[in-house]
């Protein structure tokens, strides 16, 4: 088999750099807003190359994406979460979340599906717990999460003809900048230990890609273990 391509979004935050360090032998192409801190990430693995991407622009992709060849896998992990009551988040919140962690994946999976489906090449969504169970002071993020699933569902349908495989993963608390963010926005103290290394969330992701074609992955739930 050849080396598979592969593109990150949110490849400089947490669980985006654990991503880049488990599928180091892929061709990486690292997508990000920063492009001092991809070029910084990019020095230091084998086969990587940087796309200065900001998911708010939709309008861009199309350009960006342009020269880069043949890319066999893309992994939507780019996402924002701001903690707040319907009763009191305003609807800027909302259009930025919903922006970010839907409407991007949806027009950069439109962009790339040409060099996907050449590939007979694979989507993976970074889902969350709240994806699945939407929980008081969690809406503008869990309806973003609920509507990304229902986006790799329907892709998963459209898809399936032209050989591309489809598959969410939904995480559970990861030890990242987005938790700490969150937990400050709970008011409750980080307990690194008791929430899952984005690492193993990286080491899932490249199962589900490099599972054999007859097991199709569609849905994998991580929830942080018993030490
Ligand atoms: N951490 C958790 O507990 C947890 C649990 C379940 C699911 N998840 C999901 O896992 C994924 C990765 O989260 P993480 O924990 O690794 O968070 P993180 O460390 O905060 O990383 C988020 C990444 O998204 C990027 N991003 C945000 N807005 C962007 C934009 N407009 N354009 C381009 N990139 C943008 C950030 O780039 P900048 O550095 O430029 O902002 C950063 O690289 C997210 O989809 C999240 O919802 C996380």
């Amino acid at each position: 088999m050849s080396t598979p391509t592969t593109l990150i979004t949110g490849a400089t935050g947490g669980i985006g750099r654990a991503l880049a360090d488990a599928l180091h032998d892929h061709q990486l192409i690292l997508a990000g807003r920063d492009a001092d801190k991809l070029r910084a990430l990019a020095e230091a693995l084998p086969n990587a190359h940087t796309l200065t991407l900001d998911l708010h622009h939709p309008e861009t992709f199309a350009d960006a994406l342009q020269d880069l060849g043949v890319i066999t896998n893309v992994i939507h992990n780019a996402g924002v979460v701001d903690l707040g009551r319907v009763a009191e988040q305003d609807a800027d919140v909302w259009t930025r979340t919903l922006a970010v962690n839907v409407v991007a994946p949806a027009a950069l999976t439109r962009a790339l599906l040409p060099q996907l489906r050449a590939a007979r090449g694979h989507a993976v969504f970074i889902n969350s717990g709240a994806g699945l169970r939407a929980n008081a002071g969690w809406g503008s993020y869990a309806a973003s999460k609920f509507a990304l699933r229902a986006l790799a569902d329907v892709l998963r349908e459209e898809e399936a003809a032209h050989g591309v495989r489809v598959t969410t993963v939904y995480p559970g608390r990861t030890d990242t900048d987005m938790q700490r963010k969150v937990r400050t926005q709970e008011g409750g103290e980080y307990q690194q230990d008791a929430y899952i290394d984005a690492r193993s969330v990286a080491a899932t992701v490249r199962f589900v890609l490099h599972a054999p074609r007859d097991a199709d992955l569609t849905d994998v739930t991580v929830r942080p273990g018993v030490r």
